[in-house]
């Protein structure tokens, strides 16, 4: 059982959308997964796997004895072992006493093998209450300046709060920019932050449209996006696969499509 905390320095990196994504890559693997949504953000997890119509409760319901921790989790529609907790409405996350939290993720944890927090970015209202949810976290970052920067920042404060097991993840990564010197590259990202790297996702509109549709990209199988995740999903159960590279993306279109 493991609780990881999804976050970054800038927002608008991609944590929602990584979230989602590993949450899905995981659960086809067998795990059992739950998904916290704690950000307050316009977009929300259950907008995103298109279950927003399935959320009846949120957490100031259980709070308030309304409904049970059970009744608010909603289960995903395409795998079994995939669940969301919805954020929360109708108050701030932080107006909920942070101890009565923590036992709700601990009671989570009897039941689920991997609990993932999207959480604010650094900068936003919430972070530190996410964040001190967790012993793990997945940094999210963009190859530039001000993500990394920020990212940066971030990472000091993670290690503060005694969060020493962090990776990061490259979004958006875009080899055409690197090649050109409109972004920076993944020695300078390592050289920046200097924490382990867990993996790429590549800049592709298919993430976006999958977004918007409210189908995660993960389910298109054929993607290869999707092979990123999967990757991703590995590494964190801590089996060796070779990053991909670039090159291999024209190849590996050509043979998918
Ligand atoms: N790999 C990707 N390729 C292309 N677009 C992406 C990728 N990942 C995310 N996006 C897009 O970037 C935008 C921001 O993504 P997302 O909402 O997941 O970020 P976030 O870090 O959760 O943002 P916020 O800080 O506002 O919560 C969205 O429009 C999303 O579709
Ligand atoms: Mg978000």
């Amino acid at each position: 059982m493991r609780t990881i905390v999804i976050t970054s320095g800038k927002g608008g990196v991609g944590k929602s959308s990584v979230s989602i994504n590993i949450g899905y890559a995981l659960a086809n693997r067998g795990e059992k997964v739950c998904l916290i949504d704690a950000d307050f953000g316009l977009k929300n997890l259950d907008v995103m796997m298109g279950l927003e119509n399935r959320v009846i409760y949120d957490l100031h319901d259980v709070v308030t004895n309304k409904c049970t921790l059970q009744q608010i989790l909603v289960k995903d529609k395409r795998y079994d072992s995939l669940y969301l907790l919805p954020a929360c409405k109708s108050l701030s996350l932080e107006e909920i006493d942070v101890n009565y939290m923590v036992q709700m993720v601990d009671q989570l944890q009897e039941q689920f093998d991997y609990i993932l927090i999207d959480s604010p970015a650094g900068i936003e209202k919430g972070f530190q209450y996410a964040t001190g949810l967790c012993k793990e976290a997945i940094v999210v970052v963009n190859l530039d300046v001000a993500s990394l920067r920020d990212a940066d920042r971030v990472i000091g404060l993670l290690l503060k709060q005694g969060i020493t097991e962090l990776q990061m993840l490259v979004n958006k990564y875009n080899s055409d920019d690197i090649n050109q010197g409109r972004s920076l590259s993944l020695r300078d990202a390592h050289e920046i932050l200097s924490i382990p790297l867990l993996g790429i996702v590549y800049d592709d509109h298919q993430m976006i449209e999958a977004n918007n549709k409210g189908v995660p990209v993960y389910v298109d199988r054929k993607s290869l996006i999707s092979l990123c995740f999967d990757r991703i999903a590995q590494r964190l159960e801590g089996i060796e696969v070779p990053f991909m590279k670039y090159k291999k993306k024209k190849l590996l279109d050509k043979l998918f499509r």
